[in-house]
């Protein structure tokens, strides 16, 4: 397959940005922790994007996000326990680019491709057609996974719960539409009763201090009671200003992910960060408070 060059938004202008490496990195962790019972577990991601990414492309050269996020990662000096933690994902950046090139990248759908086991199940939506072609090409024949041309918020809806009865979430909408974090609670807590022992894990992007607020109210309102607030903010964060970081709420999240958080965000926070404002959470919030 070739690498997809010339597309419109597309995750493709900041594929591999500081926001991908905090996302990417948890999403292997909590493969990881999955992974470790016998019994399958199914992956839905909601918001797929195409897979692969070419950081050579015209769209990711045109931001050159990805400098200041995963290139800062593979150039640093990491410590031998930041570096243990970061092993799956780095591992499937290095297969992917074993076969595609050094400048190839795994969205989330490969990442998890890459870590799950023969029985696990993937289940990859994606809303615009032109990205479900890509995907579908960067996932290949896998008779584990499906790609599927749906919109999102209607495919979390339909396929939870998994048969599997375990398995993750992924929910990282572009937030390009102004009710996005209000449909997000709304959609994901709709699933949550629905398949309340599922891990989730949704992506929110540090823009507005005021939104990120209102966000962590609503999800703490709706009485959720195990969530882990996982945050890189890579810089000062200014009310309508850049995107200055990004955040996971996990929903379950695995055992030890919280303390694994304690351990590798410092690193990352100190690999990524723009200003010395940067800061880092990895804290509980809602019903279940460790801190
Ligand atoms: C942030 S990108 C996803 C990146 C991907 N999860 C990753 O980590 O590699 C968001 C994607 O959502 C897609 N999208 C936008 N609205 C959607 C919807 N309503 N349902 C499903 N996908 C949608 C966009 O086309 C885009 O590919």
């Amino acid at each position: 397959m070739r690498l997809q060059r010339g597309m419109n938004y597309r995750h493709a202008f900041h594929a591999g940005n500081f926001a991908d490496v905090l996302k990417h990195a948890v999403l292997a962790r909590i493969l990881v922790h999955l992974g470790r019972k016998e019994a399958p577990y199914r992956v839905i991601d909601t918001h797929s994007g195409i897979g692969l990414y070419d950081l050579a492309g015209d769209e990711a050269e045109r931001t050159g996000e990805w400098r200041g996020g995963i290139a800062r990662l593979l150039a640093a000096d990491l410590p031998a326990d930041a570096r243990e933690l970061l092993a799956p994902y780095l591992d499937a950046i290095t297969a992917v680019r074993g076969l595609y090139g050094p400048s190839a990248y795994p969205g989330s759908p490969v990442i998890a491709q890459h870590l799950a086991r023969a029985d696990d199940r993937l289940v990859f939506i994606e809303k615009h057609p032109k990205d479900v072609g890509s995907l579908g090409e960067a996932i290949g024949r896998d008779k584990r996974a499906k790609v599927i041309e749906l919109d999102g918020w209607t495919a979390l809806n339909a396929y939870v719960p998994p048969k599997e009865r375990r398995g993750v979430v992924l929910i990282d909408p572009p937030y390009e539409e102004k009710n996005e974090f209000p449909r997000l609670v709304q959609s994901f807590v709709k699933a949550w009763r629905k398949w309340p022992t599922g891990v989730y894990a949704l992506w929110y992007p540090l823009k507005n201090p005021s939104d990120t607020r209102a966000f962590m109210r609503a999800l703490e309102d709706a009485g959720i009671p195990k969530m882990l607030r996982i945050e890189i903010a890579v810089r000062t964060e200014v009310e309508g200003g850049p995107l200055a970081g990004s955040g996971l709420i996990v929903v379950n999240p695995p055992w030890m992910l919280q303390e694994e958080m304690r351990r590798l965000l410092p690193v990352l926070c100190g690999v990524l960060k723009q200003d010395r404002n940067a800061d880092w959470i990895a804290s509980t919030i809602g019903g279940e408070k460790a801190d």
